[in-house]
Order: C-alpha cells, then structure tokens, then sequence
C-alpha cells in the first residue's frame, strides 16, 4: 500500500516538474521565436505613431493568460476596442498579485491572425520589460499602441477587421533588473475619474448623444473635427483639418484658441492629469457611435 502511494506521488512530481519545465521553456522559446521573426515583444516597439490615420476601422479583442507558478491575477480592463488604422490607442490591464510575497513576471504577448502581427505596433507596454508586483498589490497598467495603416494596403491582410492580443504574464527567469509595476499607477488615466470630471466640467455644454451648447462628444475619439451633421461649428473649427486623438484632444483641452485660432469653446483646462483623466473617459465612449456619425459634405 504505501509503496503504492509512494510511485503515485514520485509520478506526479515528475509529471508537475515536466509542466513547470515546459512553460518556462516555453516562455524562453517565444522570446527567441519573437526576436527571429519580428512577431511579438520588442521588434514591434515604436517611438511614436508617425503613420498618420485612416478611415478603416478594426477591433482589437483582448485575452490574459497567467501561467502556473505565477499568482497573479490579470485581466483586461476592456474586452475590445474599435479604432481606426493609425489612430494611437490605450488599452489598459489590471494584475493583481493574490500571495503574500513579491513576485516578478514577464508577459509575453501574440497577435492573431498571426499575419496582422507585424501591423501591430505598441509605443508603451509593460510586456517590454520584468515587472515587479508587491505582495497583494494591484495595479492598472496602460498599454499604447496603433495599427499601421498599412495593414489595409497588403493584400495578405486587407480583409482582416478583428485582431486578438493575447498576453500570458510568468514568473520571471531573470527578476534581477526587474522594474516596479507601481510606477504605472501615477501615470495611468483614469476613464473613471475622468468621467465625473466630464459631468462637472463638460456636461453643461456637452452631452455624449445629442448637441447642446457643444457638439455631442460619443466617439470623438478617432472623428475628424466639427464632423456631427447640423451641429453649427465655428468656420476655423470646421477648416482645421484636426482627427481628435489622445494627442489632439490634449491639446484642444489645454487651449481650444491657441489649437484652433477663432474657434469658439470658452473654456480650457490647466492640469494636465486632469485632461488625460477625461480623454481617457471620452475613449473609452468612443466605441459607441455619436448622434450623426456621418460627416459633413465638405465643398471646398
Ligand atoms: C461653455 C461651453 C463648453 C464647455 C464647458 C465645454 N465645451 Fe467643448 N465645445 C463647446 C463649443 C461651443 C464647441 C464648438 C467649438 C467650435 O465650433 O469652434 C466645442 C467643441 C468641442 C470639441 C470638438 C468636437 C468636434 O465635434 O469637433 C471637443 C472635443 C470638446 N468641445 C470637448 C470638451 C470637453 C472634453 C469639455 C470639458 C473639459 C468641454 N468641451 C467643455 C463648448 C463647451
């Protein structure tokens, strides 16, 4: 009997060294399959979107893995999000560690369909570097990124209109340079913030579905400027020409009339984590269509 026992818990240990072996190997394997092909991490880093934007919308699906032997909880703050080639994006991520001691974990990240992966291009991700979470700490981590608007051009990928990323964060094989998870917290916008922000300093002139004062703002993220039919814009607002990205709104906030000279929104907003909270909350409406999504006839 004991005996018996003895082989069966010999046999599961092996089978569970087997495992951990695999994973680990699996996570090294990747890394060395990204760095050869170009797929994933860090080839696909990018300073800045220099791409320019496009009409064509895709969706973007997001799915977290933890592996075994990392007791973290990890998940996307958003399922998806619709945007268009070219237009910066943030998607964000929240990790929680469950145990009573710091962990170190290294994501690594894949696209599907795997032929989208070389237009995926991420300009800040935690999944560049080994991360380090407190004992029972949690974060949200941004991850910024845009699809090149190339994607639509290459016959191999033209009909792609969905593209799944998927990040699987393990322990770390190498925790000794490892970065603290912590220092997103400060400079994460928060949509939640940001959307009481919005009815205190927005919402008596701008609702998100139909015009008052202002233009209504669902979706704004990713319109072009002054582009809600029967909305009567300023003339300087309507010639401008500006798409409204993370980066434009920024700007719009901070100084409407230094963005757009003779344009007419009578106020602005100093503070700049202010601003980043309430884009933050406009983006995270942007998937949902505006009153009149359809734009104006231009007649110039
Ligand atoms: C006192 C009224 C008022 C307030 C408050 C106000 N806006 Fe506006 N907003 C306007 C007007 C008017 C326009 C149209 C400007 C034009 O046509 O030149 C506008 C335009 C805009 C646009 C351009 C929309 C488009 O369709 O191109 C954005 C974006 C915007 N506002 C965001 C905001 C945000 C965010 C806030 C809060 C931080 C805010 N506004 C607060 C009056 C206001």
């Amino acid at each position: 009997m004991r005996r018996k026992n003895l082989v069966v818990v010999a046999l599961l240990g092996i089978m569970l060294g087997t495992m951990i072996g695999l994973v680990s190997f699996s996570a090294t394997f990747y890394r060395l399959f990204c760095a050869a092909t170009g797929y994933g991490g860090a080839t696909q880093r990018v300073a800045s979107d220099t791409a320019g934007q496009s009409s064509r919308v895709v969706t973007v699906r997001f799915t977290t893995n933890v592996a075994p032997g990392l007791p973290w909880r990890f998940e996307p703050a958003q399922r998806e999000v619709q945007l268009h080639l070219g237009q910066d994006t943030l998607a964000f991520f929240t990790a929680e560690n469950l145990s009573a001691r710091d962990y170190v974990g290294h994501a690594t990240f894949n696209v599907t369909p795997l032929k989208a992966g070389i237009y995926f291009k991420k300009i800040q991700c935690f999944c560049f570097t080994e991360e380090r979470l407190g004992a029972h700490q949690r974060v949200e981590m941004p991850v910024d990124f845009f699809v090149d608007p190339q994607l639509a051009a290459d016959p191999t990928t033209r009909d792609v209109d969905t593209i799944t990323l998927s990040y699987t964060f393990f322990a770390s094989e190498r925790p000794e340079g490892a970065e603290d998870l912590t220092r997103f917290d400060h400079a994460a916008p928060d949509a939640e913030a940001g959307g009481k922000l919005f009815a205190s300093r927005c919402a008596g002139c701008h609702q998100l579905d139909r015009a008052l004062v202002g233009p209504p703002l669902a979706g704004v993220v990713g319109r072009r400027a002054a582009s809600v039919v029967g909305y009567p814009y300023s003339k300087p607002l309507l010639d401008s020409g500006i798409v409204w990205s993370t980066a434009t709104l920024d700007k719009w906030l901070a100084g409407p009339q230094r963005l757009v000279p003779g344009s007419l929104m009578p106020m602005s907003i100093d503070d700049a984590e202010t601003r980043q909270d309430i884009i933050a909350y406009l983006e995270a409406q942007s998937g949902k269509p505006a009153a009149a999504p359809e734009e104006h006839a231009r007649s110039e």
